[in-house]
Protein backbone atom coordinates (compact mmCIF):
# COMPACT_ATOMS: atom_id res chain seq x y z
CA UNK A 1 0.00 0.00 0.00
CA UNK A 2 1.56 3.34 -0.48
CA UNK A 3 0.86 6.69 0.92
CA UNK A 4 1.29 10.02 -0.06
CA UNK A 5 3.19 11.97 2.43
CA UNK A 6 5.17 15.36 3.02
CA UNK A 7 8.55 14.34 3.74
CA UNK A 8 11.49 16.41 5.31
CA UNK A 9 15.27 16.43 3.66
CA UNK A 10 16.90 15.12 6.66
CA UNK A 11 20.13 15.20 4.30
CA UNK A 12 21.77 15.73 1.10
CA UNK A 13 24.48 14.93 -0.18
CA UNK A 14 26.63 16.15 -3.73
CA UNK A 15 28.83 15.51 -6.44
CA UNK A 16 28.06 17.37 -9.48
CA UNK A 17 25.03 16.53 -11.04
CA UNK A 18 24.33 13.61 -8.52
CA UNK A 19 22.58 13.71 -5.21
CA UNK A 20 22.00 11.47 -2.40
CA UNK A 21 18.67 12.70 -0.66
CA UNK A 22 17.61 11.02 2.65
CA UNK A 23 14.15 11.85 3.57
CA UNK A 24 12.34 11.78 7.18
CA UNK A 25 9.66 9.26 5.82
CA UNK A 26 8.99 6.40 8.26
CA UNK A 27 5.20 5.80 7.02
CA UNK A 28 7.66 4.80 3.57
CA UNK A 29 10.47 2.86 5.28
CA UNK A 30 8.28 0.70 7.08
CA UNK A 31 7.08 -0.62 3.82
CA UNK A 32 9.91 -0.19 1.32
CA UNK A 33 11.70 -2.87 -0.49
CA UNK A 34 14.71 -2.51 -2.96
CA UNK A 35 13.86 -2.18 -6.61
CA UNK A 36 10.68 -0.32 -5.49
CA UNK A 37 10.43 3.43 -6.48
CA UNK A 38 8.93 6.97 -5.42
CA UNK A 39 7.19 9.55 -7.51
CA UNK A 40 8.48 13.05 -6.38
CA UNK A 41 6.93 16.64 -6.99
CA UNK A 42 9.59 18.69 -7.88
CA UNK A 43 8.07 21.53 -7.50
CA UNK A 44 5.56 22.55 -5.06
CA UNK A 45 3.13 24.79 -7.37
CA UNK A 46 3.88 25.30 -11.24
CA UNK A 47 5.73 23.39 -14.07
CA UNK A 48 6.27 20.40 -14.22
CA UNK A 49 3.32 19.71 -13.25
CA UNK A 50 4.09 15.48 -13.25
CA UNK A 51 6.06 13.77 -10.33
CA UNK A 52 9.37 12.19 -11.32
CA UNK A 53 10.02 8.14 -9.96
CA UNK A 54 13.36 7.76 -8.43
CA UNK A 55 14.02 4.41 -7.15
CA UNK A 56 14.46 4.45 -3.27
CA UNK A 57 18.21 3.89 -3.02
CA UNK A 58 17.92 3.43 0.60
CA UNK A 59 15.47 2.99 3.24
CA UNK A 60 16.23 2.41 6.92
CA UNK A 61 12.90 1.34 8.83
CA UNK A 62 14.47 1.83 12.86
CA UNK A 63 15.75 5.88 11.60
CA UNK A 64 12.39 6.10 9.35
CA UNK A 65 14.30 7.02 6.61
CA UNK A 66 14.57 6.80 2.90
CA UNK A 67 16.80 7.93 0.32
CA UNK A 68 17.32 9.06 -3.35
CA UNK A 69 19.94 8.85 -5.61
CA UNK A 70 19.49 10.53 -8.87
CA UNK A 71 20.97 12.72 -11.77
CA UNK A 72 20.73 16.26 -12.93
CA UNK A 73 19.60 15.59 -16.46
CA UNK A 74 16.43 18.51 -17.03
CA UNK A 75 14.04 20.62 -15.73
CA UNK A 76 12.52 18.01 -12.96
CA UNK A 77 16.29 17.01 -11.26
CA UNK A 78 17.53 20.50 -11.54
CA UNK A 79 14.69 21.79 -9.48
CA UNK A 80 14.51 18.94 -6.95
CA UNK A 81 18.38 19.18 -6.77
CA UNK A 82 17.48 22.86 -5.00
CA UNK A 83 15.67 21.95 -1.60
CA UNK A 84 17.78 21.69 1.26
CA UNK A 85 18.07 20.04 4.10
CA UNK A 86 14.93 20.95 6.43
CA UNK A 87 12.21 21.46 3.88
CA UNK A 88 9.63 19.17 2.49
CA UNK A 89 8.83 17.82 -0.68
CA UNK A 90 5.64 15.64 -1.45
CA UNK A 91 6.30 12.50 -2.08
CA UNK A 92 4.08 8.96 -3.19
CA UNK A 93 5.49 5.54 -2.72
CA UNK A 94 6.57 2.96 -2.07
CA UNK A 95 5.58 2.01 -5.84
CA UNK A 96 5.77 -0.78 -8.10
CA UNK A 97 7.48 -4.17 -7.60
CA UNK A 98 10.78 -4.47 -6.89
CA UNK A 99 13.58 -7.51 -6.52
CA UNK A 100 13.26 -11.01 -5.77
CA UNK A 101 15.96 -11.49 -3.40
CA UNK A 102 14.23 -13.48 -0.08
CA UNK A 103 15.04 -17.48 -1.85
CA UNK A 104 18.68 -16.53 -1.89
CA UNK A 105 20.99 -18.17 0.95
CA UNK A 106 24.48 -18.61 1.64
CA UNK A 107 26.56 -19.66 0.00
CA UNK A 108 24.82 -17.90 -3.20
CA UNK A 109 26.87 -15.25 -5.11
CA UNK A 110 25.12 -12.37 -7.02
CA UNK A 111 26.06 -9.73 -9.08
CA UNK A 112 24.80 -6.21 -9.07
CA UNK A 113 25.37 -4.65 -12.16
CA UNK A 114 25.03 -0.71 -12.51
CA UNK A 115 25.61 1.96 -14.87
CA UNK A 116 25.51 5.51 -14.04
CA UNK A 117 22.46 5.94 -12.09
CA UNK A 118 21.10 3.00 -12.20
CA UNK A 119 23.06 1.91 -9.47
CA UNK A 120 20.54 4.08 -7.17
CA UNK A 121 18.54 0.37 -6.96
CA UNK A 122 21.02 -1.82 -6.98
CA UNK A 123 22.94 0.54 -3.62
CA UNK A 124 19.50 -0.71 -1.62
CA UNK A 125 19.63 -4.14 -2.78
CA UNK A 126 23.18 -4.32 -1.50
CA UNK A 127 22.25 -3.63 1.72
CA UNK A 128 19.89 -6.03 2.27
CA UNK A 129 21.86 -8.51 0.21
CA UNK A 130 24.84 -7.98 3.20
CA UNK A 131 22.32 -8.64 5.85
CA UNK A 132 21.49 -12.04 4.68
CA UNK A 133 25.19 -12.78 4.33
CA UNK A 134 25.27 -13.23 0.70
CA UNK A 135 28.46 -12.43 -1.44
CA UNK A 136 28.12 -9.48 -3.17
CA UNK A 137 29.95 -8.71 -6.52
CA UNK A 138 29.27 -5.25 -8.22
CA UNK A 139 29.71 -3.93 -11.68
CA UNK A 140 29.64 0.09 -11.29
CA UNK A 141 30.16 1.44 -15.00
CA UNK A 142 30.32 5.21 -16.36
CA UNK A 143 31.47 7.53 -18.73
CA UNK A 144 34.29 9.04 -16.49
CA UNK A 145 34.67 8.76 -12.91
CA UNK A 146 32.50 11.82 -12.30
CA UNK A 147 29.97 9.32 -12.70
CA UNK A 148 30.48 7.01 -9.96
CA UNK A 149 29.59 8.80 -7.07
CA UNK A 150 28.83 6.03 -4.62
CA UNK A 151 32.10 4.25 -5.34
CA UNK A 152 33.46 5.74 -1.97
CA UNK A 153 30.02 4.80 0.05
CA UNK A 154 29.98 0.91 -1.46
CA UNK A 155 33.22 0.54 -0.35
CA UNK A 156 32.55 2.48 3.84
CA UNK A 157 29.82 0.73 3.76
CA UNK A 158 31.38 -3.06 2.99
CA UNK A 159 28.35 -3.24 0.30
CA UNK A 160 30.24 -5.34 -1.71
CA UNK A 161 32.92 -8.43 -1.13
CA UNK A 162 34.22 -7.33 -4.68
CA UNK A 163 33.66 -3.94 -6.31
CA UNK A 164 34.55 -3.32 -10.25
CA UNK A 165 34.52 -0.06 -11.36
CA UNK A 166 34.76 0.77 -15.08
CA UNK A 167 35.32 4.34 -17.05
CA UNK A 168 34.47 5.09 -20.72
CA UNK A 169 37.36 7.70 -20.37
CA UNK A 170 39.58 5.11 -18.52
CA UNK A 171 39.47 8.27 -15.34
CA UNK A 172 38.69 5.25 -13.07
CA UNK A 173 39.00 1.35 -13.14
CA UNK A 174 38.37 -0.77 -16.27
CA UNK A 175 39.04 1.68 -19.10
CA UNK A 176 35.88 0.82 -21.17
CA UNK A 177 32.28 -0.42 -20.76
CA UNK A 178 31.08 -2.17 -17.99
CA UNK A 179 29.73 -4.76 -19.99
CA UNK A 180 33.16 -5.59 -21.54
CA UNK A 181 34.57 -6.04 -18.21
CA UNK A 182 31.62 -8.53 -17.71
CA UNK A 183 32.30 -10.42 -20.23
CA UNK A 184 35.39 -10.86 -19.21
CA UNK A 185 34.42 -12.49 -15.57
CA UNK A 186 35.65 -15.81 -14.92
CA UNK A 187 31.59 -16.76 -13.74
CA UNK A 188 31.92 -18.51 -10.07
CA UNK A 189 29.99 -21.56 -10.26
CA UNK A 190 27.98 -20.18 -7.05
CA UNK A 191 27.15 -17.28 -8.65
CA UNK A 192 23.15 -17.12 -8.49
CA UNK A 193 21.92 -14.10 -9.94
CA UNK A 194 22.00 -11.17 -11.10
CA UNK A 195 20.20 -7.91 -10.82
CA UNK A 196 20.90 -4.97 -13.18
CA UNK A 197 19.74 -1.07 -13.69
CA UNK A 198 21.50 1.10 -16.14
CA UNK A 199 21.01 2.09 -19.48
CA UNK A 200 18.86 0.73 -22.35
CA UNK A 201 22.09 -0.10 -24.06
CA UNK A 202 23.96 -1.63 -21.26
CA UNK A 203 20.96 -3.63 -19.98
CA UNK A 204 19.98 -5.07 -23.44
CA UNK A 205 24.31 -6.53 -23.59
CA UNK A 206 23.93 -7.79 -19.81
CA UNK A 207 20.78 -9.51 -20.95
CA UNK A 208 22.53 -11.25 -23.84
CA UNK A 209 25.21 -12.13 -21.30
CA UNK A 210 23.24 -13.97 -18.88
CA UNK A 211 21.22 -16.13 -21.74
CA UNK A 212 25.20 -16.82 -22.37
CA UNK A 213 25.84 -18.10 -19.14
CA UNK A 214 21.92 -19.72 -18.57
CA UNK A 215 22.03 -17.30 -15.34
CA UNK A 216 18.82 -15.70 -13.79
CA UNK A 217 18.68 -11.75 -13.81
CA UNK A 218 16.51 -9.10 -13.03
CA UNK A 219 16.51 -5.68 -14.76
CA UNK A 220 15.27 -2.46 -13.22
CA UNK A 221 13.27 -0.60 -16.59
CA UNK A 222 13.11 2.44 -17.04
CA UNK A 223 10.03 4.65 -18.56
CA UNK A 224 8.12 7.96 -19.05
CA UNK A 225 5.93 8.19 -16.15
CA UNK A 226 2.99 10.07 -15.88
CA UNK A 227 1.81 8.68 -12.98
CA UNK A 228 3.45 6.14 -11.07
CA UNK A 229 0.52 4.04 -9.90
CA UNK A 230 -1.54 2.18 -13.18
CA UNK A 231 -3.54 5.21 -14.38
CA UNK A 232 -2.03 6.91 -17.22
CA UNK A 233 -0.51 4.01 -19.44
CA UNK A 234 1.92 6.32 -19.97
CA UNK A 235 5.21 3.68 -19.14
CA UNK A 236 3.65 0.51 -21.24
CA UNK A 237 6.57 -1.95 -22.75
CA UNK A 238 6.44 -5.22 -24.26
CA UNK A 239 6.52 -8.16 -21.76
CA UNK A 240 6.36 -11.77 -21.89
CA UNK A 241 2.95 -12.90 -20.35
CA UNK A 242 2.36 -16.55 -20.75
CA UNK A 243 3.64 -17.88 -24.45
CA UNK A 244 3.17 -13.83 -25.74
CA UNK A 245 4.23 -10.65 -25.67
CA UNK A 246 1.97 -7.31 -24.13
CA UNK A 247 1.74 -4.21 -23.28
CA UNK A 248 3.08 -4.20 -19.11
CA UNK A 249 2.40 -1.20 -17.24
CA UNK A 250 6.22 -0.87 -15.78
CA UNK A 251 5.11 1.31 -12.86
CA UNK A 252 2.71 -1.55 -12.15
CA UNK A 253 3.57 -5.12 -12.12
CA UNK A 254 7.68 -3.69 -13.02
CA UNK A 255 9.75 -1.69 -12.93
CA UNK A 256 11.55 -4.84 -12.25
CA UNK A 257 10.97 -7.76 -14.72
CA UNK A 258 13.50 -11.02 -15.26
CA UNK A 259 15.47 -11.17 -18.15
CA UNK A 260 13.36 -13.71 -19.72
CA UNK A 261 10.37 -11.52 -19.69
CA UNK A 262 11.33 -8.41 -21.64
CA UNK A 263 11.65 -7.62 -25.35
CA UNK A 264 15.29 -6.59 -25.78
CA UNK A 265 14.75 -6.28 -29.14
CA UNK A 266 12.25 -6.21 -32.60
CA UNK A 267 13.27 -9.74 -33.60
CA UNK A 268 12.04 -11.40 -30.51
C1 LIG B 1 11.03 3.52 -12.14
C2 LIG B 1 12.05 4.58 -12.41
C3 LIG B 1 13.07 4.77 -11.50
C4 LIG B 1 14.01 5.78 -11.74
N1 LIG B 1 15.00 5.92 -10.82
C5 LIG B 1 15.92 6.89 -10.99
C6 LIG B 1 16.94 7.07 -10.03
O1 LIG B 1 17.03 6.35 -9.02
N2 LIG B 1 17.84 8.07 -10.24
C7 LIG B 1 17.77 8.88 -11.35
O2 LIG B 1 18.61 9.78 -11.51
N3 LIG B 1 16.80 8.72 -12.28
C8 LIG B 1 15.88 7.75 -12.12
N4 LIG B 1 14.89 7.59 -13.06
C9 LIG B 1 14.85 8.50 -14.21
C10 LIG B 1 14.27 9.83 -13.76
O3 LIG B 1 12.91 9.64 -13.42
C11 LIG B 1 14.39 10.87 -14.87
O4 LIG B 1 15.76 11.13 -15.10
C12 LIG B 1 13.69 12.15 -14.47
O5 LIG B 1 12.31 11.94 -14.44
C13 LIG B 1 14.03 13.26 -15.45
O6 LIG B 1 13.27 14.38 -15.08
P1 LIG B 1 13.68 15.83 -15.59
O7 LIG B 1 12.48 16.69 -15.47
O8 LIG B 1 14.92 16.29 -14.91
O9 LIG B 1 14.07 15.57 -17.08
P2 LIG B 1 13.28 16.05 -18.37
O10 LIG B 1 13.47 17.53 -18.51
O11 LIG B 1 11.89 15.51 -18.35
O12 LIG B 1 14.13 15.28 -19.45
C14 LIG B 1 15.55 15.49 -19.55
C15 LIG B 1 16.18 14.35 -20.32
O13 LIG B 1 16.05 13.11 -19.60
C16 LIG B 1 15.37 12.15 -20.39
N5 LIG B 1 14.46 11.40 -19.51
C17 LIG B 1 13.48 11.94 -18.75
N6 LIG B 1 12.82 10.97 -18.09
C18 LIG B 1 13.38 9.80 -18.44
C19 LIG B 1 13.14 8.45 -18.12
N7 LIG B 1 12.17 8.08 -17.28
N8 LIG B 1 13.91 7.51 -18.68
C20 LIG B 1 14.88 7.86 -19.53
N9 LIG B 1 15.17 9.11 -19.88
C21 LIG B 1 14.44 10.08 -19.35
C22 LIG B 1 14.63 12.95 -21.45
O14 LIG B 1 14.49 12.22 -22.65
C23 LIG B 1 15.53 14.13 -21.68
O15 LIG B 1 16.56 13.83 -22.58
C24 LIG B 1 13.94 6.59 -12.89
C25 LIG B 1 12.91 6.39 -13.81
C26 LIG B 1 11.99 5.39 -13.58
C27 LIG B 1 10.90 5.17 -14.55
S1 LIG C 1 2.99 5.76 -15.22
FE1 LIG C 1 0.85 5.93 -15.42
S2 LIG C 1 0.27 3.88 -15.86
FE2 LIG C 1 2.39 3.73 -15.46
Amino acid sequence: MSQLIEAVIKDKKSWGDYFFVTFQAPELAALAAPGQFVMVKVSPKGPPLLRRPFSLASADREEGTIAIFFQRVGLGTNLLSRYSPGEKVSLIGPLGRGFSFEDLAFPGELLLIGGGRGIAPLYYLAQKLKERGLKVIIFYGGKTQADLPLKEALAKKKLADKLILATEDGSLGFKGLITDVLEQEVLSPLAKKAFVCGPEAMMKKVAELLRRWNLPGEFSLEAFMGCGFGVCWGCVRWIKRGQEYQLVRICQEGPVFSREDVKWSEEE
